[in-house]
């Protein structure tokens, strides 16, 4: 036994240095890592639980990346993939190539979403799926004989990804700004100001909105307006009444196309099958990655009205646009058993139901704690901020990091969640858990918040 315990940590070293010297971690401080190497190993994972290579266990309390929305170590899901890749694990869907799982899965996504939402165009994650997004836009004002219309607007607030259309799209000035990298042609608009959206110039934030970057800029020049129906990355900001409706009424008025960045919100993530569907709004596209396979294969893709599919059909040349993986056999057939399981066994509904536990947990936490405030959870997409003075929102000093020192007291306590600090005076905690989750364990994240909110104030109020 303890010959075992100093194998697995000379393992451990030896796979902190590989690590260290081989691996160039993404969103990670490189010189931190370099100097302290991983802050956790994962080895093994069972619903939301995942689990370091000693066994010790930790909630994963925000799905990884909001992604793991079926819960892991599902064997149905390993069952599917060994099956597929044992049959033919990859092909091409270039040149008129095709495969059965990638049909299968596109004829269901076309049954789940919402309007006529009826093909789709794969891609292998989110950014990419926003890039194309981006680029079928534009090529369908081209086939539409408008091809001036090229401007994207995004909101401020807003992540799409880091691929350079997709960073470019992002607001948050850490990635938006990275490498310099961006490209031209992509504004940021106020968001959620439904009245102004509507059309009422006389609101004071007018300035800055979307209509009024559309009638800056000039409607035909605009391709294409993209939001997330729920702000994830940004803060978890969920839009006010009205205003999903509104954008989409704004862009039917000016002939623009309305991309919805569903990467977060789809596939069950807000109570409802894509965040969408909560207003009854139906997007031109729809990006899609994450939780259509619950993270257990790299897939995206983005969905396409009617309109805009006959429209790209009647171009008689190649699509010049598709990646490697586009269609990939067995990342398509994990994503079929992914939904399949998630309609079995009512997983969206679940979700829905957890909300009502995580609110109640919340107005326990707000009870306890005086820092915390503007708690929010549509379907298992939540969040809440800490200030040192909630009802004035006074904000606690920048320098305090509050919602990382949280996060860090939540990690001690083997719970993972993730802070988010995107605006100075803004801290907020984000909770997205897999949707599978019982009420007993939004119950035990409730308890081991209460402990490390404890700890935070005690040394900092
Ligand atoms: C709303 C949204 N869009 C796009 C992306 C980018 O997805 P990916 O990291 O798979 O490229 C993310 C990732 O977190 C996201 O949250």
């Amino acid at each position: 036994m303890e010959n075992q315990h100093i194998l697995n940590d000379s393992v451990t070293t030896k796979l902190d240095e590989l690590d260290k010297k081989h691996f160039l971690h993404p969103t990670t401080n490189p010189k931190l890592f370099v100097d302290n190497g991983p802050k956790l190993r994962f080895s093994t994972g069972d619903g939301i639980y995942v689990s370091d290579a000693n066994g010790t266990e930790y909630i994963d309390g925000l799905s990884m990346l909001w992604n793991v929305n079926i819960g892991h170590g599902n064997e149905e899901l390993a069952e599917a993939a060994k099956e597929q890749m044992s049959k033919l694990a990859y092909s091409s869907s270039f040149a008129g190539f095709s495969n059965e799982p990638a049909v299968l899965l596109a004829e269901k996504l076309a049954a789940l979403a919402p309007g006529d939402l009826n093909s789709v165009f794969y891609t292998s994650g989110g950014s990419e799926s926003n890039d194309t997004a981006f680029k079928l836009s534009r090529f369908y004002w081209t086939l539409k004989g408008q091809p001036q219309k090229r401007k994207i607007i995004a909101l401020k607030q807003s992540y799409h990804g880091v691929t350079i259309g997709a960073q470019t799209a992002t607001a948050i000035p850490l990635f938006h700004h990275f490498s310099g990298s961006g490209i031209a042609e992509v504004y940021h608009a106020e968001p959620h100001l439904t009245n102004c959206e509507l059309g009422d110039k006389s609101d004071p934030n007018y300035n800055g909105c979307i209509r009024d970057v559309i009638e800056n800029e000039g409607a035909d020049t605009v391709a294409a307006v993209i939001i997330e129906p729920v702000q994830g990355s940004g803060g978890v900001h969920f839009p006010p009444a009205g205003y999903i409706e509104a954008v989409r009424k704004l862009c039917d008025e000016f002939n623009i196309l309305f991309i919805a960045d569903e990467v977060i919100c789809g596939f069950g993530r807000t109570g409802e099958m894509f965040g969408v569907d909560h207003w009854r709004v139906v997007p031109d596209l729809m990006c899609v990655a994450k939780g259509i396979s619950s993270g257990y294969s790299q897939l995206g893709g983005v969905l396409l009205k009617d309109e805009i599919r006959n429209t790209l059909v009647q171009y008689d040349d190649v699509l010049a646009h598709g990646f490697t993986y586009s269609g990939h056999p067995t990342a398509c057939a994990v994503a079929l058993k992914n939904i399949e399981i998630m309609e079995r066994d009512n997983i969206v509904t679940n979700a829905k139901n957890m909300e009502y536990e995580l609110k109640a947990g919340f107005d326990y936490l707000k009870e306890r704690h005086p820092s915390v405030t503007n708690t929010r959870a549509l379907g298992l997409l939540a969040g809440f901020e800490l200030y040192f003075d909630r009802d004035r929102q006074i904000p606690f000093e920048h320098s305090l990091a509050p919602a990382t020192e949280v996060t860090e007291e939540c990690f001690n306590r083997k719970l993972i969640l993730r802070p988010l600090a995107s605006k100075v005076g803004r801290n907020i905690v984000a909770i997205a858990p897999p949707l599978i989750i019982n009420r007993q364990q939004i119950q035990d994240i409730i308890n081991i918040l209460d402990e490390s909110i404890t700890v935070f104030e005690k040394k900092f109020r």
